[in-house]
């Protein structure tokens, strides 16, 4: 079978793509080479709470190549999340400059920081002698304006970073309108080091025309389209789609390998169910009438209703092929809320 030789990389979903999820995408989906952690974050006094930690345990992490992610603006907390992740065996962690949500960027965190390229370097300049893993970035292209990003690319030059992913948006557009390839054009003279393409790719076609017009672009991170329809990174991998059967089979491996290992490790039923309505609410973009699918998940409150109401979907109802982005889609900015 051809194989794209390009690295496709899961985007992290806080409060959705947990190591459990992780895992049981990677099993069922395959089509990965790399999946990122949703961030850590808020471990002040030099310590990162335990249970905080149980995401990134090697033992969770099995399934598939991880980088864990932190959002910070502190160097000595950086500095001790990086030394955990390096007692647990990581080479690499992330530093979240993307995230948009107001709670976090008006703290002046993830993307909050993008006009601040002086104090992130005065926290490069403490950080980057005291780690002894490497450090690569998730940005957006700016908070206010989208050239901000120019101040950060020069900043980091000056350091050794393992790689830079661009989602070329800003923080205060949130997710309204689309993503922008010019603006991600306007980086790549910038730095010489590797960066990866991060935002809407949605079908094989998105992905295509992107690499046609960066074909020196070798890595690629996949959000929400992977999240709608998973079968996204296997179809871009290799250039295929699994018959319908084994589609459903998959869908069904994968959504009752998280229930039930959600169950086992005994987490509470609310969480689980909410949980799960996150995760619908993009799942239910593989089904054709996606609105009745995600309409009867969101009603159920008992695991007892719930486990019927899964199957029945995943075996009966039309699935849907793989749907761009478009103006009116409700996930245009609108139905995401939290992060
Ligand atoms: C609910 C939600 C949670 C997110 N959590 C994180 C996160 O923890 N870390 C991060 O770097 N990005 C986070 N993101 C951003 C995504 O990883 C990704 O960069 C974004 O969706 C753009 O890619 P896409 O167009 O392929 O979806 C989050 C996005 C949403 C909507």
């Amino acid at each position: 079978m051809e194989t794209n030789p390009d690295l496709l990389y899961l985007a992290p979903f806080q409060g959705i793509t947990d190591y459990i999820f992780r895992s049981a995408f990677a099993t069922h989906f395959g089509g990965l080479d790399a999946v990122f952690t949703p961030y850590l974050a808020n471990s002040p006094g030099g310590k990162v709470n335990p249970r905080k930690l149980r995401d990134f345990l090697p033992q969770n992490n099995e399934a598939i190549k991880t980088i864990p992610q932190i959002l910070s603006k502190d160097a000595v907390e950086m500095i001790t999340m990086a030394n955990e992740f390096s007692e647990m065996g990581y080479k690499v962690m992330n530093w979240n400059l993307g995230c948009p949500f107001p709670q976090v960027a008006k703290k002046m965190r993830g993307s909050g920081l993008l006009p601040h390229p002086d104090f992130i370097k005065k926290i490069m300049d403490e950080v980057i002698p005291a780690i002894s893993i490497g450090l690569s970035v998730k940005t957006r292209v700016g908070y206010h304006e989208p050239d901000e990003i120019f101040k950060l690319m020069e900043v980091l030059n000056q350091y050794p970073i393992d790689e830079i992913i661009i989602h070329p948006r800003t923080g205060v557009q949130l997710y309204r309108g689309f993503a922008q390839p010019d603006d991600f054009e306007a980086c790549i003279h910038r730095t010489s080091f590797p960066l990866a393409y991060n935002g809407d790719i949605f079908t094989p076609e998105n992905f295509n025309s992107l690499k046609s017009r960066f074909p020196n672009i070798k890595r690629w991170m996949i959000g929400r389209g992977a999240l709608r329809n998973p079968f996204l990174p296997y179809a871009i991998k290799y250039n295929s789609l699994l018959p319908e059967k084994e589609r459903r089979t998959a869908l069904e491996n994968f959504s009752f390998g998280i229930l039930e290992d959600s169950l086992a490790r005994k987490q509470e039923i609310t969480h689980i169910l909410d949980h799960q309505k996150a995760l619908w609410q993009y799942l239910s973009y593989t089904f054709d009438d996606r609105t009745s699918a995600f309409r009867r998940i969101r009603k159920v409150s008992t695991i007892e209703a719930f486990r019927p109401l899964l199957r029945g979907i995943i075996r009966n109802d039309a699935l849907a092929g793989f749907i761009a982005l478009t103006d009116t889609d409700p996930m245009n900015g609108i139905e995401v809320v939290e992060g």
